[in-house]
Protein backbone atom coordinates (compact mmCIF):
# COMPACT_ATOMS: atom_id res chain seq x y z
CA UNK A 1 0.00 0.00 0.00
CA UNK A 2 1.06 3.69 -0.71
CA UNK A 3 1.74 6.46 1.87
CA UNK A 4 -1.21 7.67 1.93
CA UNK A 5 -1.28 10.49 -0.84
CA UNK A 6 -3.35 13.38 0.85
CA UNK A 7 -0.90 14.24 3.80
CA UNK A 8 2.61 15.71 2.29
CA UNK A 9 5.47 15.40 4.87
CA UNK A 10 5.59 19.00 5.74
CA UNK A 11 2.33 19.01 6.95
CA UNK A 12 2.91 16.47 9.53
CA UNK A 13 6.10 18.03 10.88
CA UNK A 14 4.90 19.87 13.87
CA UNK A 15 3.22 17.30 15.81
CA UNK A 16 5.97 15.66 17.76
CA UNK A 17 4.18 12.15 18.46
CA UNK A 18 3.66 10.27 21.47
CA UNK A 19 5.49 6.73 21.86
CA UNK A 20 6.10 6.86 18.00
CA UNK A 21 8.52 6.39 15.32
CA UNK A 22 8.33 9.98 14.30
CA UNK A 23 10.70 9.56 11.35
CA UNK A 24 8.84 6.21 9.96
CA UNK A 25 5.39 7.16 10.31
CA UNK A 26 6.06 10.50 8.63
CA UNK A 27 7.52 8.73 5.82
CA UNK A 28 4.72 6.11 5.80
CA UNK A 29 1.71 8.05 7.72
CA UNK A 30 -0.92 5.79 8.63
CA UNK A 31 -3.64 7.83 9.05
CA UNK A 32 -7.68 6.93 10.69
CA UNK A 33 -10.37 9.21 9.60
CA UNK A 34 -13.43 8.08 11.22
CA UNK A 35 -15.12 4.80 12.87
CA UNK A 36 -18.03 3.00 13.83
CA UNK A 37 -18.56 -0.28 15.76
CA UNK A 38 -15.77 -2.49 15.20
CA UNK A 39 -14.05 -0.50 12.56
CA UNK A 40 -11.79 2.83 12.05
CA UNK A 41 -11.82 3.67 8.21
CA UNK A 42 -8.86 5.50 6.54
CA UNK A 43 -8.78 8.98 4.78
CA UNK A 44 -9.12 6.96 1.42
CA UNK A 45 -11.75 4.72 2.99
CA UNK A 46 -10.31 1.72 3.58
CA UNK A 47 -12.25 -0.20 6.62
CA UNK A 48 -9.70 -1.32 9.18
CA UNK A 49 -11.08 -4.11 12.20
CA UNK A 50 -10.31 -2.74 15.49
CA UNK A 51 -7.92 -5.65 17.36
CA UNK A 52 -7.08 -3.40 20.22
CA UNK A 53 -10.11 -0.83 21.43
CA UNK A 54 -8.43 1.84 20.14
CA UNK A 55 -5.56 1.72 22.75
CA UNK A 56 -7.04 -0.92 24.95
CA UNK A 57 -10.27 2.15 25.79
CA UNK A 58 -13.03 1.38 23.38
CA UNK A 59 -14.41 -1.05 25.27
CA UNK A 60 -17.98 -0.48 23.56
CA UNK A 61 -17.17 -0.17 20.59
CA UNK A 62 -16.95 3.23 18.42
CA UNK A 63 -19.18 6.07 17.10
CA UNK A 64 -21.84 5.73 20.32
CA UNK A 65 -24.73 7.73 19.37
CA UNK A 66 -25.79 7.74 23.55
CA UNK A 67 -22.56 9.33 24.47
CA UNK A 68 -22.40 11.52 21.65
CA UNK A 69 -25.37 12.42 22.50
CA UNK A 70 -24.83 13.11 26.08
CA UNK A 71 -21.81 15.00 25.85
CA UNK A 72 -22.96 17.63 23.28
CA UNK A 73 -25.91 18.42 25.83
CA UNK A 74 -23.23 18.46 28.80
CA UNK A 75 -20.98 21.06 26.94
CA UNK A 76 -24.22 23.46 25.52
CA UNK A 77 -25.18 22.77 29.44
CA UNK A 78 -22.02 23.77 31.10
CA UNK A 79 -18.87 23.27 29.52
CA UNK A 80 -16.90 23.72 32.89
CA UNK A 81 -17.19 23.82 36.34
CA UNK A 82 -14.64 23.83 39.21
CA UNK A 83 -14.06 21.03 41.20
CA UNK A 84 -12.25 22.16 43.71
CA UNK A 85 -14.86 23.75 46.86
CA UNK A 86 -17.62 23.17 44.12
CA UNK A 87 -19.46 20.13 42.56
CA UNK A 88 -22.12 19.64 40.26
CA UNK A 89 -23.95 16.76 39.35
CA UNK A 90 -22.88 14.28 36.94
CA UNK A 91 -19.77 13.88 39.24
CA UNK A 92 -21.82 12.82 41.87
CA UNK A 93 -23.76 10.36 39.96
CA UNK A 94 -20.46 8.82 37.71
CA UNK A 95 -18.64 8.06 41.28
CA UNK A 96 -21.72 6.14 42.42
CA UNK A 97 -22.51 4.44 39.09
CA UNK A 98 -18.57 3.49 38.88
CA UNK A 99 -19.18 2.45 42.47
CA UNK A 100 -21.51 -0.02 41.35
CA UNK A 101 -19.41 -1.69 39.41
CA UNK A 102 -16.43 -2.08 42.22
CA UNK A 103 -15.55 -5.25 44.42
CA UNK A 104 -17.14 -4.97 48.09
CA UNK A 105 -15.27 -2.80 49.93
CA UNK A 106 -13.96 0.02 47.02
CA UNK A 107 -16.65 2.89 47.72
CA UNK A 108 -14.80 6.61 46.92
CA UNK A 109 -14.08 7.56 43.70
CA UNK A 110 -11.38 10.42 43.26
CA UNK A 111 -11.36 11.36 39.38
CA UNK A 112 -8.30 12.23 37.27
CA UNK A 113 -7.73 12.92 33.28
CA UNK A 114 -5.67 10.00 32.49
CA UNK A 115 -4.24 6.68 34.14
CA UNK A 116 -0.88 8.20 34.22
CA UNK A 117 -2.93 10.59 36.84
CA UNK A 118 -4.99 7.74 38.10
CA UNK A 119 -1.25 5.90 39.64
CA UNK A 120 0.64 9.13 40.50
CA UNK A 121 -2.57 9.57 42.52
CA UNK A 122 -2.99 6.13 44.35
CA UNK A 123 0.42 6.35 44.76
CA UNK A 124 0.23 9.67 46.79
CA UNK A 125 -3.13 8.69 48.69
CA UNK A 126 -1.17 5.59 49.78
CA UNK A 127 1.20 7.64 51.37
CA UNK A 128 -0.48 10.03 52.51
CA UNK A 129 -2.73 7.78 54.29
CA UNK A 130 -0.18 5.89 56.52
CA UNK A 131 0.81 9.26 57.40
CA UNK A 132 -2.48 10.37 58.85
CA UNK A 133 -2.86 7.79 60.70
CA UNK A 134 0.52 7.93 62.49
CA UNK A 135 2.48 5.87 60.35
CA UNK A 136 4.59 8.14 58.46
CA UNK A 137 7.74 6.40 58.04
CA UNK A 138 5.85 4.37 55.22
CA UNK A 139 7.05 5.91 52.56
CA UNK A 140 8.50 3.11 50.23
CA UNK A 141 6.69 2.42 47.20
CA UNK A 142 6.49 -1.23 45.62
CA UNK A 143 6.12 -1.85 42.17
CA UNK A 144 7.17 -4.75 39.53
CA UNK A 145 9.64 -5.40 36.56
CA UNK A 146 8.15 -4.82 33.55
CA UNK A 147 5.31 -3.07 35.37
CA UNK A 148 3.73 -0.11 32.78
CA UNK A 149 1.78 2.33 35.52
CA UNK A 150 1.58 5.53 33.02
CA UNK A 151 4.66 8.07 32.42
CA UNK A 152 4.43 10.41 35.21
CA UNK A 153 7.72 10.26 37.62
CA UNK A 154 5.62 8.22 39.84
CA UNK A 155 4.07 5.74 37.19
CA UNK A 156 7.52 5.42 35.74
CA UNK A 157 9.65 4.85 39.22
CA UNK A 158 7.21 1.65 40.29
CA UNK A 159 6.74 0.64 37.14
CA UNK A 160 9.80 -1.71 35.25
CA UNK A 161 9.62 -1.27 31.64
CA UNK A 162 13.65 -0.03 30.68
CA UNK A 163 13.02 2.11 28.02
CA UNK A 164 10.24 4.40 29.84
CA UNK A 165 12.57 4.58 32.55
CA UNK A 166 16.65 4.85 31.72
CA UNK A 167 15.73 8.69 29.38
CA UNK A 168 14.41 10.07 32.88
CA UNK A 169 17.19 10.23 35.86
CA UNK A 170 16.73 8.56 39.10
CA UNK A 171 12.85 9.04 39.11
CA UNK A 172 11.71 8.48 42.95
CA UNK A 173 13.85 7.43 45.60
CA UNK A 174 12.43 4.87 48.05
CA UNK A 175 10.97 2.21 45.16
CA UNK A 176 11.64 -1.25 44.99
CA UNK A 177 10.34 -4.06 42.61
CA UNK A 178 8.82 -7.60 42.71
CA UNK A 179 10.23 -9.98 39.74
CA UNK A 180 7.99 -10.18 36.89
CA UNK A 181 6.41 -13.61 36.55
CA UNK A 182 7.21 -13.91 32.40
CA UNK A 183 8.87 -17.43 31.90
CA UNK A 184 8.36 -19.10 28.57
CA UNK A 185 10.59 -22.02 29.96
CA UNK A 186 7.68 -22.52 32.37
CA UNK A 187 4.34 -21.07 30.95
CA UNK A 188 4.87 -20.88 27.37
CA UNK A 189 1.31 -21.92 25.59
CA UNK A 190 -0.60 -21.58 28.70
CA UNK A 191 -4.38 -21.10 27.95
CA UNK A 192 -5.62 -18.85 30.39
CA UNK A 193 -3.71 -18.46 33.70
CA UNK A 194 -0.71 -20.03 33.67
CA UNK A 195 0.46 -22.80 36.47
CA UNK A 196 3.90 -22.00 37.51
CA UNK A 197 4.58 -18.74 39.21
CA UNK A 198 2.72 -18.02 42.49
CA UNK A 199 5.30 -18.16 44.82
CA UNK A 200 6.97 -14.79 42.90
CA UNK A 201 4.71 -13.14 45.08
CA UNK A 202 6.57 -14.61 47.82
CA UNK A 203 9.62 -12.48 47.00
CA UNK A 204 7.78 -9.28 48.64
CA UNK A 205 8.47 -11.34 52.13
CA UNK A 206 11.90 -10.69 50.82
CA UNK A 207 12.02 -6.79 50.32
CA UNK A 208 10.04 -7.00 53.56
CA UNK A 209 13.22 -8.57 55.42
CA UNK A 210 15.24 -6.05 53.43
CA UNK A 211 13.61 -2.65 54.39
CA UNK A 212 11.17 -3.81 56.90
CA UNK A 213 7.56 -3.34 56.86
CA UNK A 214 7.25 0.20 58.61
CA UNK A 215 8.95 1.91 55.76
CA UNK A 216 6.61 -0.20 53.01
CA UNK A 217 3.39 2.34 51.95
CA UNK A 218 2.07 0.22 49.14
CA UNK A 219 2.56 -2.36 46.41
CA UNK A 220 1.48 -1.79 43.14
CA UNK A 221 0.71 -4.43 40.32
CA UNK A 222 -1.12 -4.55 37.09
CA UNK A 223 -3.75 -7.61 37.52
CA UNK A 224 -2.84 -8.62 33.77
CA UNK A 225 0.58 -6.54 32.61
CA UNK A 226 -0.70 -4.94 29.66
CA UNK A 227 1.45 -2.64 27.79
CA UNK A 228 4.83 -5.01 28.40
CA UNK A 229 3.25 -7.34 26.20
CA UNK A 230 0.19 -8.82 28.38
CA UNK A 231 1.48 -11.06 31.29
CA UNK A 232 -1.34 -13.38 32.48
CA UNK A 233 -0.49 -13.82 36.56
CA UNK A 234 0.23 -17.17 37.75
CA UNK A 235 -2.83 -18.90 39.42
CA UNK A 236 -2.60 -17.77 42.85
CA UNK A 237 0.17 -15.09 42.76
CA UNK A 238 -2.58 -12.12 43.07
CA UNK A 239 -4.35 -13.87 46.60
CA UNK A 240 -0.82 -14.27 47.70
CA UNK A 241 0.18 -10.87 47.38
CA UNK A 242 -2.98 -9.74 49.08
CA UNK A 243 -2.54 -12.13 51.90
CA UNK A 244 1.24 -10.57 52.15
CA UNK A 245 0.61 -7.15 51.71
CA UNK A 246 -2.52 -7.46 55.03
CA UNK A 247 0.01 -9.55 56.85
CA UNK A 248 2.70 -6.60 56.90
CA UNK A 249 0.23 -3.58 56.58
CA UNK A 250 0.68 -2.66 52.99
CA UNK A 251 -1.50 -1.13 51.14
CA UNK A 252 -1.86 -3.07 47.90
CA UNK A 253 -3.27 -1.29 44.61
CA UNK A 254 -4.47 -2.52 41.55
CA UNK A 255 -3.78 -0.71 38.47
CA UNK A 256 -6.97 -1.87 36.49
CA UNK A 257 -6.39 0.88 33.31
CA UNK A 258 -6.72 -1.93 30.74
CA UNK A 259 -8.48 -4.90 33.05
CA UNK A 260 -10.90 -1.97 34.29
CA UNK A 261 -14.69 -2.15 32.54
CA UNK A 262 -15.15 -5.78 31.10
CA UNK A 263 -12.03 -6.91 29.94
CA UNK A 264 -12.06 -10.20 31.37
CA UNK A 265 -15.61 -10.89 31.69
CA UNK A 266 -16.05 -8.74 35.17
CA UNK A 267 -16.29 -5.45 35.44
CA UNK A 268 -12.80 -5.32 37.27
CA UNK A 269 -10.02 -7.62 37.42
CA UNK A 270 -10.46 -7.76 41.15
CA UNK A 271 -13.48 -9.80 40.50
CA UNK A 272 -12.55 -12.09 37.70
CA UNK A 273 -9.23 -12.82 40.04
CA UNK A 274 -11.24 -12.92 43.27
CA UNK A 275 -8.93 -10.50 45.35
CA UNK A 276 -9.68 -7.28 46.87
CA UNK A 277 -7.45 -4.49 46.91
CA UNK A 278 -7.35 -1.35 48.69
CA UNK A 279 -7.09 0.95 45.94
CA UNK A 280 -7.74 0.71 42.22
CA UNK A 281 -6.91 2.41 39.27
CA UNK A 282 -8.67 3.17 36.38
CA UNK A 283 -9.37 5.30 33.03
CA UNK A 284 -9.49 4.22 29.19
CA UNK A 285 -13.21 2.06 29.03
CA UNK A 286 -14.60 5.05 32.00
CA UNK A 287 -15.47 7.00 29.16
CA UNK A 288 -15.23 4.29 26.12
CA UNK A 289 -11.72 6.80 25.35
CA UNK A 290 -14.74 9.59 24.03
CA UNK A 291 -12.95 12.23 26.19
CA UNK A 292 -9.94 11.58 28.66
CA UNK A 293 -10.92 10.90 32.04
CA UNK A 294 -9.07 8.53 35.30
CA UNK A 295 -10.32 7.88 37.97
CA UNK A 296 -9.12 6.36 41.62
CA UNK A 297 -11.16 3.90 43.75
CA UNK A 298 -10.53 3.92 47.50
CA UNK A 299 -11.57 1.74 50.79
CA UNK A 300 -14.09 2.84 52.87
CA UNK A 301 -10.74 2.51 55.76
CA UNK A 302 -8.61 4.76 53.17
CA UNK A 303 -11.67 7.34 52.88
CA UNK A 304 -12.45 7.64 56.47
CA UNK A 305 -8.48 8.12 58.08
CA UNK A 306 -8.54 11.24 55.73
CA UNK A 307 -12.00 12.58 57.10
CA UNK A 308 -10.84 13.92 60.42
CA UNK A 309 -9.29 16.99 61.67
CA UNK A 310 -11.75 20.63 61.01
CA UNK A 311 -14.85 20.37 59.08
CA UNK A 312 -13.83 23.22 57.13
CA UNK A 313 -10.18 21.95 56.00
CA UNK A 314 -9.39 19.98 53.01
CA UNK A 315 -8.59 16.21 53.76
CA UNK A 316 -6.65 15.54 50.31
CA UNK A 317 -3.91 18.51 49.00
CA UNK A 318 -4.42 17.05 45.68
CA UNK A 319 -6.57 17.30 42.78
CA UNK A 320 -6.57 18.87 39.20
CA UNK A 321 -8.22 21.46 36.99
CA UNK A 322 -10.15 18.88 35.19
CA UNK A 323 -10.77 16.40 37.72
CA UNK A 324 -14.55 15.70 37.21
CA UNK A 325 -14.84 17.58 34.21
CA UNK A 326 -18.46 17.58 33.56
CA UNK A 327 -18.61 16.72 30.24
CA UNK A 328 -16.25 13.81 30.93
CA UNK A 329 -18.95 12.87 33.60
CA UNK A 330 -21.47 13.34 31.13
CA UNK A 331 -19.52 10.60 28.52
CA UNK A 332 -18.55 8.23 31.58
CA UNK A 333 -22.29 8.04 32.84
CA UNK A 334 -23.23 7.62 28.96
CA UNK A 335 -20.51 4.79 29.23
CA UNK A 336 -22.23 2.90 32.15
CA UNK A 337 -25.27 3.10 31.40
CA UNK A 338 -24.20 1.27 27.66
CA UNK A 339 -22.00 -1.45 29.90
CA UNK A 340 -25.26 -1.58 31.95
CA UNK A 341 -27.79 -1.91 29.41
CA UNK A 342 -25.71 -4.53 26.59
CA UNK A 343 -24.37 -6.55 29.52
CA UNK A 344 -20.90 -5.81 28.35
CA UNK A 345 -19.47 -7.19 30.97
CA UNK A 346 -19.97 -10.67 30.73
CA UNK A 347 -19.35 -10.60 27.24
CA UNK A 348 -15.96 -10.92 27.33
CA UNK A 349 -16.94 -14.47 29.61
CA UNK A 350 -19.13 -15.50 26.82
CA UNK A 351 -16.72 -15.37 24.09
CA UNK A 352 -13.40 -16.33 25.84
CA UNK A 353 -13.31 -19.69 24.88
CA UNK A 354 -13.82 -18.80 20.81
CA UNK A 355 -11.23 -15.95 21.07
CA UNK A 356 -8.58 -18.30 23.28
CA UNK A 357 -9.10 -20.96 20.58
CA UNK A 358 -8.21 -18.43 17.48
CA UNK A 359 -4.96 -17.27 20.18
CA UNK A 360 -3.95 -20.70 20.15
CA UNK A 361 -4.30 -21.23 16.60
CA UNK A 362 -1.40 -19.32 15.48
CA UNK A 363 0.69 -22.07 16.97
CA UNK A 364 3.31 -23.37 14.12
CA UNK A 365 3.64 -20.25 12.19
CA UNK A 366 6.72 -18.42 11.53
CA UNK A 367 8.83 -16.85 14.44
CA UNK A 368 5.78 -17.60 17.25
CA UNK A 369 7.27 -18.70 20.16
CA UNK A 370 4.64 -18.12 22.94
CA UNK A 371 0.73 -17.36 22.91
CA UNK A 372 -1.28 -16.54 25.72
CA UNK A 373 -4.82 -15.37 26.49
CA UNK A 374 -7.15 -14.17 29.22
CA UNK A 375 -10.86 -12.73 28.77
CA UNK A 376 -10.63 -10.56 25.74
CA UNK A 377 -6.82 -10.16 26.26
CA UNK A 378 -4.70 -12.37 23.69
CA UNK A 379 -0.68 -11.65 23.08
CA UNK A 380 1.71 -13.10 19.96
CA UNK A 381 5.06 -13.46 21.11
CA UNK A 382 7.53 -13.56 18.39
CA UNK A 383 11.34 -14.71 18.15
CA UNK A 384 13.33 -11.44 18.13
CA UNK A 385 15.35 -10.81 14.93
CA UNK A 386 19.24 -11.09 16.54
CA UNK A 387 20.14 -7.68 17.37
CA UNK A 388 17.10 -5.99 16.26
CA UNK A 389 14.81 -6.20 18.79
CA UNK A 390 11.41 -5.03 18.32
CA UNK A 391 11.60 -4.77 14.11
CA UNK A 392 9.90 -8.09 13.83
CA UNK A 393 6.91 -7.24 15.39
CA UNK A 394 6.92 -3.43 14.27
CA UNK A 395 6.94 -5.12 10.71
CA UNK A 396 3.92 -7.24 11.48
CA UNK A 397 2.39 -4.10 12.82
CA UNK A 398 2.89 -2.65 9.84
CA UNK A 399 1.84 -5.14 7.33
CA UNK A 400 -1.38 -6.13 9.80
CA UNK A 401 -2.26 -2.34 9.14
CA UNK A 402 -2.10 -2.91 5.58
CA UNK A 403 -3.83 -5.78 5.57
CA UNK A 404 -7.14 -3.88 6.97
CA UNK A 405 -6.67 -5.08 10.84
CA UNK A 406 -5.35 -2.89 13.81
CA UNK A 407 -2.59 -4.99 16.41
CA UNK A 408 -0.85 -3.30 19.19
CA UNK A 409 2.94 -4.30 19.12
CA UNK A 410 5.07 -3.82 22.29
CA UNK A 411 8.92 -5.54 21.41
CA UNK A 412 8.06 -8.25 19.56
CA UNK A 413 5.09 -8.72 21.18
CA UNK A 414 1.64 -8.25 19.61
CA UNK A 415 -1.10 -7.52 21.97
CA UNK A 416 -4.62 -7.95 20.85
CA UNK A 417 -7.91 -6.72 23.25
CA UNK A 418 -10.68 -5.16 20.83
CA UNK A 419 -13.69 -3.88 21.83
CA UNK A 420 -15.87 -6.04 23.40
CA UNK A 421 -18.73 -5.90 21.31
CA UNK A 422 -16.87 -8.61 18.97
CA UNK A 423 -18.88 -11.19 17.24
CA UNK A 424 -17.12 -14.49 15.99
CA UNK A 425 -16.88 -13.22 12.34
CA UNK A 426 -14.60 -10.43 13.76
CA UNK A 427 -12.54 -12.69 15.88
CA UNK A 428 -11.90 -15.14 12.36
CA UNK A 429 -11.15 -11.83 10.46
CA UNK A 430 -8.47 -10.89 12.84
CA UNK A 431 -6.77 -14.50 13.22
CA UNK A 432 -7.54 -15.03 9.59
CA UNK A 433 -5.79 -11.87 8.31
CA UNK A 434 -2.75 -12.10 11.19
CA UNK A 435 -2.07 -15.39 10.52
CA UNK A 436 -1.38 -14.35 7.06
CA UNK A 437 0.88 -11.42 8.08
CA UNK A 438 3.11 -13.94 10.65
CA UNK A 439 3.47 -16.26 7.41
CA UNK A 440 4.85 -13.54 5.26
CA UNK A 441 6.63 -11.72 7.78
CA UNK A 442 10.24 -11.98 7.71
C1 LIG B 1 -1.87 -0.39 33.47
C2 LIG B 1 -1.74 1.00 32.94
N1 LIG B 1 -1.56 2.01 33.79
C3 LIG B 1 -1.47 3.28 33.38
C4 LIG B 1 -1.56 3.58 32.05
C5 LIG B 1 -1.42 5.00 31.59
O1 LIG B 1 -2.60 5.52 31.13
P1 LIG B 1 -2.60 6.88 30.29
O2 LIG B 1 -1.90 6.61 29.00
O3 LIG B 1 -4.05 7.22 30.16
O4 LIG B 1 -1.87 7.90 31.11
C6 LIG B 1 -1.76 2.56 31.11
C7 LIG B 1 -1.87 2.86 29.67
O5 LIG B 1 -1.86 2.00 28.83
C8 LIG B 1 -1.84 1.23 31.58
O6 LIG B 1 -2.00 0.21 30.72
Amino acid sequence: MPAQPQFDRAELEAFWMPFTANRQFKARPRMLARASGMHYWTPDGRAVLDGVAGLWCVNAGHGRKEITEAVSRQIAEMEYAPPFQMGHAPAFELANAVVEWLPDGLDHVFFTNSGSESVDTALKIALAYHRARGEGTRTRLIGRERGYHGVGFGGISVGGMVNNRKWFGTQLPGVDHLPHTHNLSQNAYSRGEPAWGAHLADELERLVALHDASTIAAVIVEPVAGSTGVLIPPTGYLQRLRELCTKHGILLIFDEVITGFGRLGSPFGSQHFGVTPDLITMAKGLTNGAIPMGAVAASKGIYDTFMQGPENAIELFHGYTYSAHPVACAAGLATQQIYKRDGLFTRAREIADYWADAVHSLKGLPHVIDLRNLGLIGAVELEPIAGKPGARAFDAFVRAFEAGILIRVTGDIIALSPPLIIERTHVDELFGKLADVLRATP
